[in-house]
């Protein structure tokens, strides 16, 4: 228990220095977390401009503000720097950098290599690594080990190592890092002692749930992302059949959800988007292919929910086919961009895709959004797009052929847009909660 002691001394004493390596989503909130929980924290970016944003207390995501933010800046209990040296000084490196794929749906772990090859010169005796990053069973031990041994320092004898899943929520009101329970698996019962220890910091010991090693936590994050993938594909393939038989699809779900026990609700939608869902699954289905196995279920559950765009603009052809009007010249405004509800995120966001969809039959499409104010994309021929948020009147509405809600973010006045709109796909259900005229809307 040499490196699990050693932190909770430093613990006791309320001398503790933690690093977060990548601000971003995940980074940020972590490192406000441990820092109003009275650690040190010193957060590590390659992006100046994020250093620069909280150096001088200013927050770049949504989620967190300033006022949050810039006491703790100003105390001195946060920092924020380019350089690792200042890993150095920690007791503890929490790495929260992204786990993108590739084109080719592979993993792409230069991020975590990176990471590691950076912290390297700076890892000494007694400290704690934990990974956050979310990746395929197998990571921590297999790549992230034998990168920090470069340093010529033995995981489990010289310093502790173990994965933690990051279960954050972006736009959640309801659950954060306080009361959001902590699995922790470390290389060695010292080391998940030491990272336990570490996330006892945020959440009570009770909520600290402990694996057998790193693999089994890797492997509970991948669960939790592909349950929400393969349940989301579900009732995304029922919202299609229901549509051919003259179901709705949302009324159905509606009255499964009254039973008690045994069924949990997902809901249709126009896609799954962000930086989990449609990439984290892949993740798993690669690390599978080395024990001969196919994981058809995260295929098939990809493979539908990747379809939704593509039947939402499917949709919108048929409004527009009801006005006798062709996709060519047809004014279509997309409500939302951001991947999901309440939040400022647009990666991979399906609304984006439907935008591009509309595009490229030549519809002349706007968007509105009070959260991401710009969208890029990549266009036909290897050339980027970009689309800019526009206000959203009523004469804006009342000049669309076919207004499309994607996002229902909870400050945009649904009840007005039915009203307005005159022909309306709804990609959310949310309309089916408002009274009124509803005879040009059509849910998903
Ligand atoms: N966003 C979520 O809701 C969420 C939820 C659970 C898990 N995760 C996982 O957490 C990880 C981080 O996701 P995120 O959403 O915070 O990503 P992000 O893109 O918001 O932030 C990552 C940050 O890391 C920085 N960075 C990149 N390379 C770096 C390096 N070598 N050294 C230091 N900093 C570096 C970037 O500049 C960026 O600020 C990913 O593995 C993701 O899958 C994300």
């Amino acid at each position: 228990m040499k490196n699990a002691l050693i932190l909770k001394e430093k613990i006791q004493r309320k001398d503790v220095t933690v690093a977060i390596v990548g601000l971003g989503y995940v980074g940020l909130p972590l490192a406000i977390g441990l820092s109003r929980a009275g650690s040190r924290v010193v957060g590590v970016d390659t992006d100046p401009q994020r250093v620069a944003a909280l150096e001088a207390g200013q927050s770049y995501i949504r989620d967190i503000p300033a006022a949050t933010l810039a006491p703790l800046v100003q105390a001195g209990r946060l920092t924020a720097t380019t350089d690792y040296a200042a890993t150095g000084a920690a007791d503890a490196i929490i790495i929260c950098v992204p786990t993108p794929s590739t084109r080719m749906k592979a993993p792409d772990l230069s991020y975590i290599e990176a990471a590691c090859r950076a912290i390297i010169p700076h890892l000494h005796p007694g400290m704690v690594v934990v990974l956050q990053s979310t990746t395929y069973p197998g990571t921590t031990e297999e790549l992230v080990r034998p990168l920090l041994e470069q340093s010529g320092l033995r995981a489990g004898r010289d310093f502790a190592l173990a994965f933690s899943p990051e279960r954050i929520d972006p736009g959640n009101p309801h659950f954060s890092a306080h009361n959001t329970p902590k699995v922790v698996g470390g290389i060695d019962p010292d080391s998940t002692e030491a990272a336990a220890l570490l996330f006892g910091l945020l959440v009570p010991n009770e909520q600290i749930h402990r694996v057998s090693g790193p693999r089994a936590a890797e492997m509970c994050k991948l669960l939790e992302n592909v349950f929400r993938s393969v349940n989301i594909a579900l009732v995304n393939e029922l919202a299609t059949l229901c549509n051919r038989m003259g179901l709705d699809v949302w009324e159905v779900l509606d009255a499964a959800a009254t039973k008690p026990f045994g069924f949990m609700p997902f809901y249709p939608g126009p896609g799954v988007g962000g930086h989990c869902i449609p990439v984290d699954p892949y993740y798993l289905s690669w690390k599978a292919r080395e024990y001969d196995f196919y994981t058809r279920f995260i295929e098939l559950a990809a493979e539908v929910n990747s379809t939704m765009p593509a039947y939402t603009v499917g949709k919108i052809a048929q409004a527009l086919n009801r006005q006798g009007k062709p996709f060519q010249g047809a004014r279509v405004l997309v409500l939302g961009a951001a991947f999901k509800r309440d939040i400022d995120d647009s990666r991979n966001s399906p609304a984006v895709e439907i935008m591009k969809l509309l595009r490229t039959r030549g519809a002349e499409v706007t968007y509105h959004d009070p959260h991401v104010a710009e969208v890029l994309f990549e266009e036909g021929g290897g050339g980027n797009g970009v689309m800019r948020s526009v206000p959203l009147t009523t004469e804006l509405l009342a000049t669309q052929d076919c207004v499309c809600l994607a996002v229902a973010h909870s400050t945009v006045d649904t009840g007005w847009i039915v009203k307005e709109s005159r022909t309306l796909i709804d990609a959310t259900g949310v309309t089916r909660f408002l009274d009124g005229d509803q005879s040009h809307v059509i849910r998903l």
